[in-house]
């Protein structure tokens, strides 16, 4: 690796044409990020034509240097049935800040000179990063700078200002915000830590695989979330080295695919990304040291659906106590929606990386991932306007164990039938079965019944039923 504690020799080098964030020339490459007065800003220690990779060494480097910091997190097995799999879940949401952040932020930071100590640090980052250089800036006494952008969490930014850092709001995305960060670096002399890509918080991250390898005997696979793919690296490095028949699997979520996109064309490349539930992962291009070293150590990259991440979080919760952002839950979203069936017998740890969900998108999200797996459900059904027409959906309803959440009943806007009215039910099921009988139980007992969004009425499958339709 590079002297890494020379202090960063800014490149400057004219780019006509004003700054746009996160765009793309016509040959999809990114445009510059270039100052007020039209000057590139670069990151010296993320050099597109000279990418660096990390050593072994370096990871039990930070290993021994963080450890007196940052929480050895529990690898407990899963009790999650019916995968096929011997699970283990490594559970990093337990640090301080709630993700593995911590690890690489510590070790960049410990790794300074002491002039650069005293001078400080400065990054962009939308939370769990910022979150991470902050807390360890102020166990450490370390100056630290965070721009992030006005869409940041208020949350999140809160919890920076109390551990003391240098918060400032701007930039309407994360690439403004990063520009902006490079200026300040530039300006101020500050060291810009890039939060996946700086070669030092690769080879922190690197000491989860460390602990992984101490915790879990004969794994057979990994499977680590890959935003700017810092984590992978690290992880891959560190389990490769100790056990090179391992399977390191990266997962990402198809609203921010880069990683894929990067296999794809030999190189980090940027892709438009849409948001997402794993917000963590979503980072337009994967970082250029990242790619080099992680990409000749992948086994498999998979690309997740966003139902299944909110049933994983879903699952997490139930079945393991555990609250994981959709980015921590990507793992297992990919094994539950058979995507990793090859790992069936096999040891399989999944990186629980981060717990960091706001409390409105957790809610989102477990009415999604009840929806998703068919236990929350929604319909329209048109029943007798005759006093008891209600009653009896409702008995209907309690004969086969359904709950109601929401019940509207409407009259005005039906057309057909002045003796009828329309009933829209959201109802809780056991599980998938319990709806298909529900289903069933509604389409025998009345003749118009809607399923979630269909936006016709369905005439009853079963058409020769003999009981009595209302
Ligand atoms: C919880 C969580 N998991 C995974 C990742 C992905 O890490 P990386 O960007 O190093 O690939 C992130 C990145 O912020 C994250 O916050």
């Amino acid at each position: 690796m590079r002297d890494l504690n020379k202090k960063p020799s800014f490149q400057s080098v004219f780019a006509p044409g004003k700054f746009e964030s996160q765009l793309m020339n016509g040959d999809h490459t990114p445009t510059p990020m270039v100052d007020d007065e039209g000057k590139e800003l670069i990151d010296p220690f993320c050099i597109k034509d000279q990418p660096q990779k990390i050593t072994f060494q370096d990871i039990t480097s930070a290993a021994f240097k963080i450890k007196s910091g940052i929480i050895k997190t529990p690898c407990v097995k899963s009790r999650l049935l019916n995968t096929g799999m011997d699970i283990y879940l490594k559970k990093d949401f337990v640090q301080v800040t709630g993700s593995f952040k911590e690890r690489g932020a510590r070790y960049a930071l410990l790794q300074l000179a002491d002039e650069q100590k005293r001078i400080g640090v400065i990054s962009a980052s939308l939370g769990n990063h910022a979150l991470a250089l902050c807390y360890h800036g102020q166990e450490l006494q370390i100056p630290v700078t965070v721009v992030m952008p006005v869409v940041a969490p208020i949350m999140k930014i809160a919890a920076c200002r109390q551990y003391g850092a240098n918060v400032i709001v701007d930039g309407m995305d994360m690439g403004e915000a990063k520009r902006i960060a490079l200026k300040q670096a530039k300006e101020k002399g500050l060291i810009y830590i890039n939060g996946y890509d700086h070669p030092h918080i690769m080879a922190g991250q690197g000491t989860l695989g460390l602990e992984i390898i101490e915790q879990v005997p004969d794994i057979d696979a990994v499977v680590v979330p890959v935003g700017g793919g810092g984590l992978i690296a690290g992880v891959a490095l560190a389990v490769k080295t100790l056990r090179p028949n391992c399977m390191i699997i990266g997962v990402e979520s198809e609203r921010c695919p880069s990683y894929h996109a990067a296999r794809e064309a030999g190189k980090p490349t940027y892709t438009s990304i849409q948001s997402t539930l794993s917000d963590g992962l979503a980072v337009p291009m994967v970082g250029y040291n990242a790619f080099a070293t992680a990409d000749p150590l992948i086994d498999k990259m998979v690309v997740v659906k966003e139902e299944w991440i909110a049933i994983a979080i879903l699952k997490l919760i139930e079945n393991e106590k555990c609250i994981v952002e959709g980015a921590g839950a990507t793992g297992l979203a990919a094994i539950l929606a058979g995507q990793l069936d090859e790992l069936k017998g096999k040891r399989v740890v999944l990186l629980l990386c981060g717990g960091n969900i706001d409390t409105t998108v957790l809610g989102r999200c477990l009415e999604r991932g009840l929806a998703a797996e068919g236990r929350l459900l929604k319909f329209t059904v048109t029943v007798s306007d005759r006093p008891g027409g209600i009653a009896e959906l409702c008995t209907t309803l309690a004969s086969i164990g359904v709950s109601i959440k929401d019940i509207i009943h409407e009259r005005a806007w039906i057309m057909s039938d002045i003796f009828s009215v329309d009933v829209k039910v959201v109802c809780e099921t056991r599980d998938r079965q319990h709806a298909e009988q529900l289903k069933n139980l509604l389409h025998q007992n009345y003749h118009r019944v809607v399923f979630g969004s269909e936006d016709s009425f369905t005439l009853s499958p079963i058409a020769n039923s003999n009981s009595e339709k209302k």
